[in-house]
């Protein structure tokens, strides 16, 4: 194996060197991850490449054969903020990134006015896969899915959860209170009870603009609660 240094003094001499842009996974990791495929709750010991190997080759609903490709989540592993939607929309579907369409403009705005950017935070969707004509995931699908995202969840280990919109929020907290009520108290999600906020998403917010506001409370209300999270975990609270 040839190092960075190594490349660019070959390249300086003219020498064409090859350089695999990544390793292709072992059989111990595709082996791994068709198991967890098949099995989402056994997702729960995967690291990141063999969790992304497995989701990637999910055939576990329909939604499968209907993807142009699985929607993962983007951003970074150690984020603090974890932001949690419904599921892919035809933009997310197309370019293989959540939130990237009209709604996810609104939600990177969003990330930014919490003081944020978009590659600060993880950003991931309830389904890895787009739901035909955008309908509502069933909770099958959901169900299929959930493996995968509290592993994504455990991975990141976040101070806070926000969960977008009405769908991903009743899903993560197995409840059919309606968005409403579930705004302004903070919540808990899966085995470590990470902290959970609820808002409103940004397809809502585009539909009726008069909510913004309400959405800046939920916003600041995020902000004030992670401060004191933080506070609690430098103070030997949540580990
Ligand atoms: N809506 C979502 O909930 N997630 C996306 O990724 C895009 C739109």
């Amino acid at each position: 194996m040839v190092d960075a240094r190594q490349v660019a003094y070959l390249q300086a001499l003219g020498v064409d060197v090859y350089v695999p842009r990544s390793a292709p996974p072992s059989p111990v990791v595709v082996a791994r991850a068709d198991e967890a495929a098949r099995h989402p709750g056994s997702a729960a010991n995967l690291d990141w490449d063999e969790l992304r190997a497995a989701v990637a080759a999910c055939q576990r609903c329909d939604l499968h054969a209907t993807r142009t490709q699985t929607v993962f989540g983007v951003g970074n592993r150690q984020a603090r903020w974890m932001f949690i939607g419904e599921a892919p929309g035809a933009e997310e579907d197309r370019q293989g990134e959540p939130f990237v369409g009209r709604a996810g403009q609104l939600l990177t705005a969003m990330i930014r006015a919490l003081g944020l950017r978009r590659e600060d935070v993880f950003i991931a969707n309830l389904l890895k896969c787009r739901p035909p004509d955008n309908r509502d995931p069933k909770p099958s699908e959901a169900a299929s899915c959930r493996g995968y995202l509290e592993r994504q969840v455990a991975l990141v280990n976040p101070t806070l959860v926000i969960a977008v919109g009405r769908i991903a929020a009743q899903n993560l907290l197995a409840t059919e209170t309606p968005i409403a009520k579930l705004r302004g108290k903070v919540h808990s999600f899966g085995a470590q009870a990470w902290p959970v906020v609820v808002t409103y998403h940004p397809a809502y917010l585009l539909r009726s603009p008069g909510e913004k506001r309400k959405s800046w409370q939920d916003l600041l209300y995020a902000r004030q609660l992670f401060g004191r999270l933080e506070q609690e975990s430098a103070g030997g609270g949540r580990a």
